[in-house]
Protein backbone atom coordinates (compact mmCIF):
# COMPACT_ATOMS: atom_id res chain seq x y z
CA UNK A 1 0.00 0.00 0.00
CA UNK A 2 1.64 3.56 -0.65
CA UNK A 3 2.54 5.61 2.12
CA UNK A 4 0.79 8.95 3.26
CA UNK A 5 3.41 11.83 3.85
CA UNK A 6 2.08 11.87 7.58
CA UNK A 7 3.20 7.83 7.71
CA UNK A 8 6.30 8.38 6.61
CA UNK A 9 8.03 9.20 9.94
CA UNK A 10 6.27 6.35 11.68
CA UNK A 11 8.10 3.85 8.60
CA UNK A 12 11.64 4.68 10.28
CA UNK A 13 12.93 2.89 12.65
CA UNK A 14 16.39 4.64 13.73
CA UNK A 15 18.66 2.57 16.26
CA UNK A 16 20.86 4.84 18.25
CA UNK A 17 22.93 2.21 19.42
CA UNK A 18 23.84 0.83 16.00
CA UNK A 19 27.46 1.34 15.13
CA UNK A 20 26.14 3.17 12.14
CA UNK A 21 25.12 6.43 11.68
CA UNK A 22 21.55 8.01 12.36
CA UNK A 23 22.41 9.58 8.57
CA UNK A 24 23.35 6.65 6.82
CA UNK A 25 20.41 4.26 8.60
CA UNK A 26 18.19 7.30 7.72
CA UNK A 27 18.98 6.58 3.81
CA UNK A 28 18.88 3.00 3.52
CA UNK A 29 15.48 2.94 4.99
CA UNK A 30 14.01 5.60 2.70
CA UNK A 31 16.30 4.13 0.02
CA UNK A 32 13.97 0.95 0.54
CA UNK A 33 10.72 2.37 0.62
CA UNK A 34 11.13 3.74 -2.60
CA UNK A 35 13.14 0.49 -4.03
CA UNK A 36 9.74 -1.24 -2.73
CA UNK A 37 7.28 1.00 -4.24
CA UNK A 38 6.20 2.04 -0.86
CA UNK A 39 7.13 5.77 -1.92
CA UNK A 40 6.18 5.10 -5.39
CA UNK A 41 6.83 7.91 -7.74
CA UNK A 42 5.94 11.66 -7.92
CA UNK A 43 5.36 11.27 -3.69
CA UNK A 44 6.37 14.40 -2.05
CA UNK A 45 8.44 13.46 1.36
CA UNK A 46 7.84 15.38 4.35
CA UNK A 47 10.17 18.77 4.49
CA UNK A 48 13.52 17.96 6.03
CA UNK A 49 12.33 20.24 9.06
CA UNK A 50 8.97 17.99 9.52
CA UNK A 51 11.02 14.93 9.38
CA UNK A 52 13.67 15.45 11.69
CA UNK A 53 11.36 16.67 14.07
CA UNK A 54 8.67 13.65 13.58
CA UNK A 55 12.54 11.33 14.04
CA UNK A 56 13.65 13.63 17.01
CA UNK A 57 16.65 14.01 15.12
CA UNK A 58 18.86 17.03 13.56
CA UNK A 59 17.81 18.57 10.08
CA UNK A 60 21.52 17.86 8.96
CA UNK A 61 20.89 14.34 9.15
CA UNK A 62 17.85 14.32 6.58
CA UNK A 63 19.31 16.56 4.59
CA UNK A 64 22.10 14.45 4.40
CA UNK A 65 19.62 11.33 3.59
CA UNK A 66 18.07 13.93 0.70
CA UNK A 67 20.62 14.85 -0.82
CA UNK A 68 22.74 11.45 -0.89
CA UNK A 69 19.38 10.28 -2.57
CA UNK A 70 19.26 12.68 -4.97
CA UNK A 71 23.15 11.69 -6.37
CA UNK A 72 21.60 8.29 -6.83
CA UNK A 73 18.49 9.72 -8.89
CA UNK A 74 15.89 8.41 -6.08
CA UNK A 75 14.54 11.77 -5.58
CA UNK A 76 14.67 15.23 -7.31
CA UNK A 77 15.03 17.67 -4.97
CA UNK A 78 15.35 21.75 -5.76
CA UNK A 79 16.14 24.39 -3.92
CA UNK A 80 13.30 24.92 -1.28
CA UNK A 81 10.72 22.67 -2.75
CA UNK A 82 10.53 18.95 -0.44
CA UNK A 83 12.08 16.58 -2.51
CA UNK A 84 10.08 14.21 -4.85
CA UNK A 85 10.42 10.24 -5.22
CA UNK A 86 11.89 10.07 -8.93
CA UNK A 87 11.74 6.73 -9.44
CA UNK A 88 8.75 4.27 -9.76
CA UNK A 89 10.85 1.51 -7.41
CA UNK A 90 7.70 -1.04 -6.72
CA UNK A 91 6.94 -3.73 -9.35
CA UNK A 92 3.46 -4.11 -9.88
CA UNK A 93 2.95 -8.05 -9.68
CA UNK A 94 0.10 -9.73 -7.76
CA UNK A 95 2.16 -11.64 -4.46
CA UNK A 96 4.20 -8.63 -4.10
CA UNK A 97 1.66 -6.43 -2.73
CA UNK A 98 1.17 -8.28 0.05
CA UNK A 99 4.59 -8.25 1.32
CA UNK A 100 4.95 -4.47 -0.01
CA UNK A 101 1.92 -3.64 2.18
CA UNK A 102 2.76 -6.12 5.64
CA UNK A 103 2.32 -3.64 8.39
CA UNK A 104 5.56 -2.84 10.35
CA UNK A 105 5.06 -5.40 12.97
CA UNK A 106 5.53 -8.01 10.95
CA UNK A 107 8.43 -7.33 9.93
CA UNK A 108 10.75 -10.29 9.39
CA UNK A 109 13.56 -11.49 11.49
CA UNK A 110 16.98 -11.30 9.91
CA UNK A 111 20.22 -12.14 10.42
CA UNK A 112 22.69 -9.16 11.60
CA UNK A 113 24.67 -10.20 8.62
CA UNK A 114 22.02 -9.25 6.16
CA UNK A 115 20.88 -6.15 8.71
CA UNK A 116 24.17 -4.64 8.35
CA UNK A 117 24.21 -5.00 4.85
CA UNK A 118 21.11 -3.25 4.83
CA UNK A 119 22.12 -0.76 6.28
CA UNK A 120 24.69 0.64 4.33
CA UNK A 121 24.29 1.77 0.49
CA UNK A 122 26.84 -0.28 -1.14
CA UNK A 123 27.35 -0.84 -3.81
CA UNK A 124 24.37 -2.70 -5.55
CA UNK A 125 21.85 0.57 -4.69
CA UNK A 126 24.25 3.12 -5.87
CA UNK A 127 22.48 3.94 -9.20
CA UNK A 128 23.26 7.00 -10.64
CA UNK A 129 22.82 6.75 -14.28
CA UNK A 130 25.95 6.03 -16.79
CA UNK A 131 26.56 9.55 -18.08
CA UNK A 132 29.40 11.45 -18.32
CA UNK A 133 31.20 11.87 -15.56
CA UNK A 134 30.55 8.81 -13.62
CA UNK A 135 33.78 7.67 -12.03
CA UNK A 136 34.08 3.88 -11.55
CA UNK A 137 34.33 2.79 -15.45
CA UNK A 138 36.02 2.02 -18.20
CA UNK A 139 34.54 2.97 -22.14
CA UNK A 140 32.78 -0.75 -22.99
CA UNK A 141 32.54 1.37 -26.69
CA UNK A 142 36.27 0.23 -26.81
CA UNK A 143 36.26 -3.20 -26.00
CA UNK A 144 36.89 -5.67 -28.87
CA UNK A 145 33.43 -7.11 -28.24
CA UNK A 146 33.82 -9.02 -32.22
CA UNK A 147 36.74 -10.83 -30.43
CA UNK A 148 35.39 -11.53 -27.07
CA UNK A 149 31.96 -12.90 -29.22
CA UNK A 150 34.38 -15.29 -30.87
CA UNK A 151 35.94 -16.27 -27.57
CA UNK A 152 32.51 -16.51 -26.19
CA UNK A 153 31.35 -18.42 -29.37
CA UNK A 154 34.27 -21.35 -29.39
CA UNK A 155 33.41 -21.76 -25.30
CA UNK A 156 29.72 -22.70 -26.06
CA UNK A 157 30.61 -25.51 -28.85
CA UNK A 158 33.05 -27.13 -26.83
CA UNK A 159 31.03 -27.07 -23.76
CA UNK A 160 29.27 -29.86 -24.53
CA UNK A 161 32.89 -31.82 -24.46
CA UNK A 162 33.97 -30.61 -21.18
CA UNK A 163 34.85 -32.16 -18.60
CA UNK A 164 32.53 -30.58 -15.35
CA UNK A 165 34.70 -29.34 -12.47
CA UNK A 166 37.24 -27.83 -10.89
CA UNK A 167 34.98 -24.61 -10.35
CA UNK A 168 37.97 -22.69 -10.88
CA UNK A 169 39.26 -23.49 -14.57
CA UNK A 170 42.79 -24.55 -15.08
CA UNK A 171 43.33 -22.73 -18.18
CA UNK A 172 42.19 -19.49 -16.61
CA UNK A 173 43.88 -19.90 -13.64
CA UNK A 174 47.54 -20.58 -15.35
CA UNK A 175 46.98 -17.72 -17.91
CA UNK A 176 45.93 -15.47 -15.03
CA UNK A 177 48.91 -16.95 -12.73
CA UNK A 178 51.54 -15.73 -15.90
CA UNK A 179 50.09 -12.05 -16.55
CA UNK A 180 49.54 -11.22 -12.82
CA UNK A 181 53.13 -12.41 -12.44
CA UNK A 182 54.47 -10.48 -15.32
CA UNK A 183 52.59 -7.26 -15.47
CA UNK A 184 51.36 -6.78 -11.80
CA UNK A 185 54.58 -8.64 -9.67
CA UNK A 186 52.28 -11.12 -8.21
CA UNK A 187 54.17 -14.26 -6.90
CA UNK A 188 51.76 -17.12 -6.69
CA UNK A 189 51.08 -20.68 -8.49
CA UNK A 190 47.85 -20.77 -10.58
CA UNK A 191 46.42 -23.10 -7.84
CA UNK A 192 46.62 -20.02 -5.03
CA UNK A 193 44.08 -18.03 -7.71
CA UNK A 194 40.41 -18.41 -7.35
CA UNK A 195 37.94 -17.18 -10.01
CA UNK A 196 35.07 -15.40 -9.16
CA UNK A 197 31.70 -13.07 -10.00
CA UNK A 198 33.43 -9.78 -8.67
CA UNK A 199 35.88 -8.33 -6.77
CA UNK A 200 33.23 -7.53 -4.10
CA UNK A 201 32.22 -11.38 -3.88
CA UNK A 202 36.24 -11.85 -3.21
CA UNK A 203 35.75 -9.56 -0.27
CA UNK A 204 32.71 -11.18 0.93
CA UNK A 205 34.73 -14.84 0.67
CA UNK A 206 37.86 -13.07 2.45
CA UNK A 207 35.52 -11.86 5.46
CA UNK A 208 33.75 -15.08 5.76
CA UNK A 209 36.61 -17.32 5.63
CA UNK A 210 38.73 -14.85 8.16
CA UNK A 211 36.36 -12.59 10.36
CA UNK A 212 35.41 -13.84 13.78
CA UNK A 213 32.91 -11.27 15.02
CA UNK A 214 34.38 -8.38 17.10
CA UNK A 215 37.99 -8.76 15.44
CA UNK A 216 39.32 -5.50 14.26
CA UNK A 217 39.81 -4.27 10.99
CA UNK A 218 41.11 -1.43 9.24
CA UNK A 219 40.02 0.19 6.31
CA UNK A 220 40.82 3.61 4.11
CA UNK A 221 38.60 6.89 5.45
CA UNK A 222 37.59 7.83 2.40
CA UNK A 223 37.53 4.28 0.94
CA UNK A 224 35.83 1.96 -1.47
CA UNK A 225 32.24 1.57 0.75
CA UNK A 226 32.45 -2.19 -0.61
CA UNK A 227 35.07 -3.67 1.38
CA UNK A 228 33.90 -1.89 4.63
CA UNK A 229 30.09 -3.39 3.86
CA UNK A 230 31.88 -6.92 3.51
CA UNK A 231 33.62 -6.76 6.77
CA UNK A 232 31.18 -4.90 9.01
CA UNK A 233 28.44 -7.68 7.95
CA UNK A 234 30.60 -10.25 9.14
CA UNK A 235 30.92 -8.67 12.74
CA UNK A 236 34.18 -6.83 12.44
CA UNK A 237 34.83 -3.66 14.38
CA UNK A 238 36.02 -1.61 11.15
CA UNK A 239 37.73 1.27 11.96
CA UNK A 240 38.50 4.02 9.08
CA UNK A 241 42.61 5.02 8.91
CA UNK A 242 42.97 8.88 7.93
CA UNK A 243 45.41 9.30 4.34
CA UNK A 244 48.34 11.09 3.63
CA UNK A 245 50.20 11.81 0.54
CA UNK A 246 50.71 8.24 0.38
CA UNK A 247 47.37 6.83 1.15
CA UNK A 248 46.61 4.80 4.32
CA UNK A 249 48.21 6.49 7.13
CA UNK A 250 50.31 4.45 9.80
CA UNK A 251 49.00 5.29 13.06
CA UNK A 252 51.11 4.73 15.86
CA UNK A 253 49.44 3.16 19.02
CA UNK A 254 47.08 1.25 17.47
CA UNK A 255 47.45 -2.54 17.99
CA UNK A 256 47.26 -4.74 14.79
CA UNK A 257 44.00 -5.84 13.26
CA UNK A 258 42.99 -8.83 12.65
CA UNK A 259 42.71 -7.53 8.89
CA UNK A 260 43.66 -4.32 6.99
CA UNK A 261 42.30 -2.93 3.64
CA UNK A 262 43.89 -0.89 1.30
CA UNK A 263 44.07 0.00 -2.78
CA UNK A 264 47.87 0.56 -2.64
CA UNK A 265 48.32 0.91 -6.48
CA UNK A 266 45.24 4.22 -6.81
CA UNK A 267 44.36 4.19 -3.51
CA UNK A 268 40.33 5.26 -3.79
CA UNK A 269 38.97 7.47 -4.34
CA UNK A 270 42.36 9.74 -3.82
CA UNK A 271 44.79 7.68 -6.78
CA UNK A 272 47.51 8.15 -4.51
CA UNK A 273 50.00 5.39 -4.51
CA UNK A 274 51.78 4.02 -1.63
CA UNK A 275 55.41 4.33 -1.41
CA UNK A 276 57.50 1.42 -1.30
CA UNK A 277 58.41 1.93 1.95
CA UNK A 278 55.03 2.61 3.43
CA UNK A 279 53.78 -1.02 2.14
CA UNK A 280 57.12 -2.16 3.79
CA UNK A 281 55.85 -1.07 7.03
CA UNK A 282 52.53 -2.23 6.61
CA UNK A 283 53.54 -5.74 6.25
CA UNK A 284 56.25 -5.78 8.95
CA UNK A 285 52.80 -5.27 11.56
CA UNK A 286 51.40 -8.31 10.52
CA UNK A 287 51.95 -11.52 12.07
CA UNK A 288 51.77 -14.48 9.92
CA UNK A 289 48.90 -16.92 10.26
CA UNK A 290 47.02 -13.86 12.54
CA UNK A 291 47.16 -11.04 10.45
CA UNK A 292 46.13 -10.25 7.09
CA UNK A 293 46.18 -7.63 4.55
CA UNK A 294 44.03 -7.60 1.51
CA UNK A 295 45.22 -5.18 -1.09
CA UNK A 296 42.33 -4.44 -3.90
CA UNK A 297 43.88 -4.01 -7.19
CA UNK A 298 40.89 -3.06 -8.61
CA UNK A 299 42.47 -0.40 -11.12
CA UNK A 300 46.15 -1.30 -11.20
CA UNK A 301 46.34 -1.45 -14.99
CA UNK A 302 45.90 1.57 -15.46
CA UNK A 303 49.05 3.88 -15.21
CA UNK A 304 50.26 6.81 -17.52
CA UNK A 305 52.84 8.67 -15.73
CA UNK A 306 55.64 6.27 -14.58
CA UNK A 307 56.26 2.73 -14.60
CA UNK A 308 54.00 0.84 -12.59
CA UNK A 309 54.53 -0.31 -9.30
CA UNK A 310 54.25 -4.15 -8.43
CA UNK A 311 51.96 -5.24 -6.10
CA UNK A 312 52.26 -5.34 -2.46
CA UNK A 313 51.38 -8.95 -2.90
CA UNK A 314 54.97 -9.68 -4.66
CA UNK A 315 56.79 -7.98 -1.35
CA UNK A 316 55.21 -10.38 0.81
CA UNK A 317 57.36 -13.70 1.67
CA UNK A 318 55.12 -14.94 4.35
CA UNK A 319 51.88 -15.52 2.63
CA UNK A 320 50.16 -12.31 4.43
CA UNK A 321 48.24 -10.80 1.52
CA UNK A 322 45.15 -11.65 -0.52
CA UNK A 323 45.38 -10.30 -4.03
CA UNK A 324 41.89 -8.96 -5.48
CA UNK A 325 41.64 -8.01 -9.09
CA UNK A 326 38.25 -7.49 -10.99
CA UNK A 327 38.02 -7.26 -15.05
CA UNK A 328 34.91 -4.50 -14.26
CA UNK A 329 37.10 -1.79 -15.30
CA UNK A 330 40.13 -3.70 -17.36
CA UNK A 331 37.46 -5.44 -19.63
CA UNK A 332 33.61 -3.97 -19.06
CA UNK A 333 31.33 -4.04 -16.19
CA UNK A 334 29.13 -5.87 -17.72
CA UNK A 335 31.51 -9.19 -18.11
CA UNK A 336 32.43 -8.21 -14.62
CA UNK A 337 34.41 -11.25 -12.89
CA UNK A 338 36.98 -11.37 -10.29
CA UNK A 339 39.77 -13.08 -8.98
CA UNK A 340 41.56 -13.74 -5.75
CA UNK A 341 44.68 -14.70 -5.05
CA UNK A 342 45.08 -16.23 -1.61
CA UNK A 343 47.66 -17.19 0.76
CA UNK A 344 49.07 -20.59 0.59
CA UNK A 345 47.91 -22.04 3.78
CA UNK A 346 44.63 -20.87 2.79
CA UNK A 347 43.76 -21.95 -0.37
CA UNK A 348 41.70 -24.86 0.45
CA UNK A 349 39.47 -22.82 3.39
CA UNK A 350 38.80 -20.51 0.82
CA UNK A 351 38.18 -23.23 -1.71
CA UNK A 352 35.89 -25.13 0.37
CA UNK A 353 33.88 -21.84 1.30
CA UNK A 354 34.10 -20.86 -2.20
CA UNK A 355 32.08 -23.69 -3.07
CA UNK A 356 29.55 -23.97 -0.32
CA UNK A 357 28.65 -19.94 -0.65
CA UNK A 358 28.60 -20.61 -4.03
CA UNK A 359 30.57 -17.95 -5.32
CA UNK A 360 31.34 -19.87 -8.68
CA UNK A 361 32.06 -18.50 -12.13
CA UNK A 362 30.54 -19.59 -15.45
CA UNK A 363 32.58 -22.17 -16.75
CA UNK A 364 31.50 -21.09 -19.75
CA UNK A 365 32.75 -17.77 -19.70
CA UNK A 366 36.08 -18.80 -17.95
CA UNK A 367 36.70 -20.69 -20.82
CA UNK A 368 36.35 -17.41 -22.82
CA UNK A 369 38.41 -15.62 -20.65
CA UNK A 370 41.17 -18.24 -20.61
CA UNK A 371 41.14 -17.84 -24.45
CA UNK A 372 40.64 -14.02 -24.47
CA UNK A 373 44.14 -13.61 -22.08
CA UNK A 374 46.37 -16.52 -23.77
CA UNK A 375 45.95 -15.07 -27.02
CA UNK A 376 47.13 -12.35 -26.51
CA UNK A 377 43.86 -9.81 -26.67
CA UNK A 378 43.31 -8.71 -23.30
CA UNK A 379 47.04 -7.21 -22.89
CA UNK A 380 46.67 -5.85 -26.63
CA UNK A 381 43.28 -3.66 -24.87
CA UNK A 382 44.95 -2.82 -21.96
CA UNK A 383 47.80 -1.16 -24.60
CA UNK A 384 44.99 0.47 -26.29
CA UNK A 385 43.16 1.74 -23.91
CA UNK A 386 45.44 2.80 -21.37
CA UNK A 387 47.00 5.17 -24.65
CA UNK A 388 43.12 6.87 -24.76
CA UNK A 389 42.41 6.82 -20.81
CA UNK A 390 45.82 8.68 -20.57
CA UNK A 391 44.68 11.31 -23.43
CA UNK A 392 41.67 11.61 -21.15
CA UNK A 393 42.75 12.19 -18.01
CA UNK A 394 44.93 14.99 -19.03
CA UNK A 395 42.12 16.48 -20.70
CA UNK A 396 39.79 16.11 -17.92
CA UNK A 397 42.87 17.46 -15.92
CA UNK A 398 43.56 20.57 -18.21
CA UNK A 399 39.49 21.59 -18.48
CA UNK A 400 39.38 21.27 -14.99
CA UNK A 401 41.97 23.72 -14.05
CA UNK A 402 41.16 26.35 -16.88
CA UNK A 403 36.93 26.58 -16.56
CA UNK A 404 37.20 25.50 -12.97
CA UNK A 405 40.38 25.91 -11.16
CA UNK A 406 38.89 29.13 -9.41
CA UNK A 407 36.88 26.41 -7.71
CA UNK A 408 38.25 22.96 -7.60
CA UNK A 409 41.28 21.79 -7.12
CA UNK A 410 42.31 19.13 -8.54
CA UNK A 411 44.97 15.68 -7.50
CA UNK A 412 46.22 14.59 -10.76
CA UNK A 413 46.28 10.33 -10.25
CA UNK A 414 49.25 8.70 -11.93
CA UNK A 415 46.79 6.00 -12.99
CA UNK A 416 43.49 4.55 -12.62
CA UNK A 417 39.87 5.46 -14.26
CA UNK A 418 38.95 8.76 -11.90
CA UNK A 419 40.42 11.66 -10.25
CA UNK A 420 39.27 13.83 -7.64
CA UNK A 421 38.35 17.66 -7.73
CA UNK A 422 38.67 18.86 -4.00
CA UNK A 423 35.94 22.04 -3.71
CA UNK A 424 38.30 25.32 -2.93
CA UNK A 425 35.74 26.97 -0.81
CA UNK A 426 33.22 25.00 1.67
CA UNK A 427 32.66 21.53 2.45
CA UNK A 428 28.88 21.05 0.66
CA UNK A 429 30.24 18.78 -1.71
CA UNK A 430 26.81 16.61 -1.68
CA UNK A 431 24.82 19.83 -2.39
CA UNK A 432 27.51 20.21 -5.56
CA UNK A 433 26.54 17.06 -6.78
CA UNK A 434 23.03 16.78 -6.67
CA UNK A 435 23.21 20.51 -8.39
CA UNK A 436 25.30 18.52 -11.22
CA UNK A 437 23.34 15.69 -11.24
CA UNK A 438 20.12 17.69 -12.25
CA UNK A 439 22.38 18.89 -14.59
CA UNK A 440 23.12 16.00 -16.42
CA UNK A 441 26.47 15.40 -15.10
CA UNK A 442 26.97 13.04 -13.05
CA UNK A 443 29.72 12.49 -9.91
CA UNK A 444 30.04 11.43 -6.78
CA UNK A 445 31.15 13.20 -3.35
CA UNK A 446 33.70 12.47 -1.84
CA UNK A 447 32.21 12.75 1.98
CA UNK A 448 29.85 10.19 0.94
CA UNK A 449 33.09 7.83 0.88
CA UNK A 450 33.78 8.42 4.42
CA UNK A 451 33.43 6.03 7.12
CA UNK A 452 32.34 8.12 9.91
CA UNK A 453 32.47 11.54 9.76
CA UNK A 454 33.92 13.08 6.82
CA UNK A 455 37.21 14.71 6.83
CA UNK A 456 37.51 14.85 3.15
CA UNK A 457 35.55 16.99 0.84
CA UNK A 458 35.08 16.58 -2.94
CA UNK A 459 34.25 15.52 -6.02
CA UNK A 460 34.95 11.85 -7.43
CA UNK A 461 35.21 12.18 -11.34
CA UNK A 462 35.74 9.75 -13.81
CA UNK A 463 37.66 10.41 -17.48
CA UNK A 464 38.02 6.28 -18.78
CA UNK A 465 34.69 6.02 -19.84
CA UNK A 466 33.99 9.44 -21.66
CA UNK A 467 35.37 10.42 -25.34
CA UNK A 468 37.16 13.67 -24.81
CA UNK A 469 33.83 15.61 -26.71
CA UNK A 470 32.18 14.20 -23.44
CA UNK A 471 34.22 15.55 -21.46
CA UNK A 472 34.52 18.69 -22.97
CA UNK A 473 30.49 19.28 -22.70
CA UNK A 474 30.03 18.20 -19.09
CA UNK A 475 33.27 20.79 -18.30
CA UNK A 476 30.84 23.32 -19.85
CA UNK A 477 27.87 21.85 -17.94
CA UNK A 478 29.86 22.07 -14.46
CA UNK A 479 31.71 25.31 -15.36
CA UNK A 480 27.26 26.77 -15.00
CA UNK A 481 26.62 25.02 -12.16
CA UNK A 482 29.35 27.06 -9.70
C1 LIG B 1 38.14 -0.11 -5.05
C2 LIG B 1 37.19 -1.07 -5.69
N1 LIG B 1 37.30 -2.36 -5.38
C3 LIG B 1 36.45 -3.26 -5.88
C4 LIG B 1 35.45 -2.90 -6.75
C5 LIG B 1 34.45 -3.92 -7.18
O1 LIG B 1 34.74 -4.57 -8.32
P1 LIG B 1 33.63 -5.57 -8.88
O2 LIG B 1 32.79 -4.77 -9.83
O3 LIG B 1 34.40 -6.64 -9.57
O4 LIG B 1 32.86 -6.08 -7.72
C6 LIG B 1 35.30 -1.57 -7.11
C7 LIG B 1 34.21 -1.16 -8.00
O5 LIG B 1 33.85 -0.02 -8.14
C8 LIG B 1 36.21 -0.63 -6.58
O6 LIG B 1 36.10 0.67 -6.88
Amino acid sequence: MPVSEGMIGGLIDLKRTEGEGLATQLTGQLRSLIASGRLGKGRALPSSRRLASDLGVSRNTVTYAFEQLAAEGYLKASHGRRPVVAIDGGERIEGARSVASSPRSARPRISPWASKLQQTDWPMSYQAPLKPLRPGHGDAREFPSEIWGRCLRRSAVRAAKRELGPVNRPRLREALAHYLATSRGVRAGADQILILPSAQAALTLIAAAVITPGDEVWVEDPGYPGAAAAFRASGAHVTGIRLDEQGMQRTPGLAAPTLMFMTPSHQHPTGRLMSLTRRTEFLALTRPGKTWIVEDDYDGEFHYDSRPVPALQGLDAYGRVFYVGTFSKAMTSDIRFGYLVVPPALVSTLEIAQRHIGLIASSHIQEALAEFIADGHFLAHLRRVRRLYHARRDHLVAGLERHLGEVLAVEVPSGGIQLVARLKRGRADQAAVTRLVEAGVVTRAISSLALGKPRDHGLLLGFAAWRENEISAALRTMASCF
